[in-house]
């Protein structure tokens, strides 16, 4: 069945918060913790091996009772029913969004058009399980019969970014096999990936579910030419393995299609690393370690589907969300892990939110009348603190900040993780505490400063705080942790998307550039420029002319 149709901002709930904003609006975080000493035992999760506190944000019990009731009123449970049952949720592409089957138990059963998927499903991880072991056991060899040292996944977006992610993220866990990912159809990209290999044992995995993306495959004939310098055509089925739902095309390449790993038009790009798509994940961290990360994402998908909104930690951030993003008009959200592993986390989200929730046309058909989607970035604490963290604490921007840390480090070095999380801390208390000029007088009455040069400093030195962060607080970076963080994102992105009444996992925004880059191809190849508007007719000439 299809989804609800309903404006969020004609639901009760919504009048409600707008006047509930009003109040709110200018309402003191620090206050409200020095008024109510329980504030961190009421606004927090513990969840498995999480802890969310989202007590610094700019709400109080109301604010989550009205959020919540939006959801009831935008039918959120009802929704959620039919992502995880298989319901056509991607009406504009005709297909249902089951990447949660895929993490799915073996006893489950999950039905597209009436047949179960589970079993097929299981067949493939099987099938991952014995490659991925062949291959790192060396019992899988090259054409001159030496065990495979290095991988190359070769795709781009959600055949990319979410294999490269995690690969980065887990290398605490890696085996010796080096993983390389090419993705841009920059050809600078590919040589330097190139540069590194041994055609005799090296092994391409093209991942694209489509195999019709130009970047993938203009990659992919180029690694096949400088392959084919030292090796036969009959030895590309040794050595290329694609991950499609386009066999055919995938023959044409001239990979053997046993050694074609299936996935399925229910499975959106961008949330297809729990598929084949994550084969690079198994190969360089092993079956077991890939199998965990599913299953800590089954758990955070139990959790979201069972548990009651005031317990659910991806509806309420979701909710969190949409507090400030509709009604204190933030722009964007950021994200900071503090560990140096999660750094491609935020790129890797940014397709995962903007590529979903970037749209401005109501599941109604109407352009929508409020503002949807969230700009996401970050980079990892404590880096991007000496980057742009001046501009979240005295820019004149509100950025609801989300703080991934761990209780743990995995190396063991206590006086490092020490003091990465000293800053973890105590960031989110000054964002939300700031500096008042009262403390800021007194710190210049301390270093005995001039009265005058007190006078002209004072301003630049006080902090406004009130800056809203969530904190992630995880016991340790692991497989399955890290599944169930990723899973937590993913049910974020697609409350946001009930509730703003669009179709979230469809990505017709990317077409329009594709489709006019493909002529002017033509026009560059042929050295001939076509009529444009000024600007790119000068741009193409001037290109043309110095190349
Ligand atoms: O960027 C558009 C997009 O379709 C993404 O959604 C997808 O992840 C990416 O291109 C790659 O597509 P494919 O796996 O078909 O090569």
């Amino acid at each position: 069945m299809a989804l609800q149709n309903t404006n969020p901002i004609t639901t009760t709930a919504w009048q409600k918060l707008q006047k509930h904003f009003q109040e709110m609006n200018t309402v003191s975080m620090k206050d409200m913790f020095k008024d109510d000493k329980t504030r961190a035992a009421q606004f927090h999760f513990q969840w498995n091996d999480f802890v969310v506190d989202y007590s610094k944000n700019i709400i109080n019990k109301e604010t989550i009772t009205l959020l919540q009731e939006l959801a009831n009123e935008i039918q959120l449970k009802d929704a959620i029913s039919k992502y995880f049952e298989g319901d056509i949720i991607n009406q504009t592409e005709n297909r249902a969004v089951l990447h949660t089957a895929l993490r799915a138990k073996e006893n489950a059963t999950i039905k597209v058009e009436g047949e179960n998927v589970i079993p097929e499903v299981f067949e493939v991880k099987e099938k991952i399980r014995s490659f991925t072991n062949e291959i790192v056991n060396g019992v899988r060899k090259g054409y001159s019969e030496k065990p495979f040292t290095d991988i190359v996944n070769i795709g781009i977006g959600g055949s990319d970014l979410g294999p490269a992610m995690v690969v980065e993220a887990l290398q605490f866990y890696k085996n010796h096999l080096n993983v390389h990912f090419v993705s841009n159809v920059d050809g600078d990209h590919v040589n330097e990936i190139i540069k590194k290999l041994d055609p005799e044992t090296t092994l391409f995995v093209i991942v694209s579910k489509t195999f019709t993306t130009q970047e993938t495959l203009t990659n992919s004939e180029t690694i096949k030419e400088w392959f084919l310098k030292s090796a036969s055509q009959e030895d590309v089925a040794k050595h290329f393995v694609a991950v499609s739902t386009n066999l055919q095309k995938v023959t044409e390449f001239g990979i053997n299609p046993e050694n074609v790993f299936p996935m399925w038009d229910w499975v959106g790009g961008r949330f297809s690393l729990w598929s084949a798509v994550g084969l690079s994940i198994s190969l360089a961290v092993g079956f077991d370690n890939y199998n965990e990360l599913l299953n800590g994402a089954n758990e955070m998908d139990e959790h979201f589907k069972t548990a009651d909104f005031d317990k659910n930690i991806p509806v309420t951030l979701a909710l969190l969300s949409i507090w400030y993003n509709n009604f204190f008009g933030a722009e964007s959200e950021a994200l900071i892990p503090y560990t140096q592993y999660l750094q491609k986390l935020a790129p890797y989200l940014q397709q995962g939110t903007m590529e979903s929730n970037g749209k401005s046309v109501g599941r109604d058909g109407k352009p929508v009348n409020y503002q949807t989607g969230t700009i996401i970035w970050g980079e990892p604490g404590t880096n991007s603190q000496h980057a742009f963290f001046q501009l979240i604490h005295q820019g004149t921007k509100l950025i609801p900040t989300d703080f991934i840390g761990y209780v743990k480090p995995l190396y063991g070095n206590e006086d490092h993780h020490n003091k990465l999380m000293s800053n973890f801390f105590a960031q989110t208390e000054a964002l939300m505490n700031g500096k008042t000029e009262a403390q800021v007088q007194a710190e210049f009455d301390k270093q005995g400063l001039a009265t005058d040069k007190a006078e002209f400093l004072l301003p630049f030195k006080v902090f406004a705080g009130n800056k809203p962060t969530n904190t992630i607080l995880i016991q340790k970076l692991t497989p399955k942790t890290l599944g169930s963080l990723v899973a937590m994102y993913e049910h974020k992105i697609f409350v946001q998307g009930i509730i703003w009444n669009i179709f979230s996992y469809d990505q017709w925004g990317v077409e329009l550039g594709k489709q006019l880059a493909n002529s002017i191809l033509d026009e560059i190849q042929s050295n001939k420029v076509n009529a444009h508007d000024s600007s790119t007719e000068f741009l193409l000439n001037h290109f043309l002319k110095n190349k």
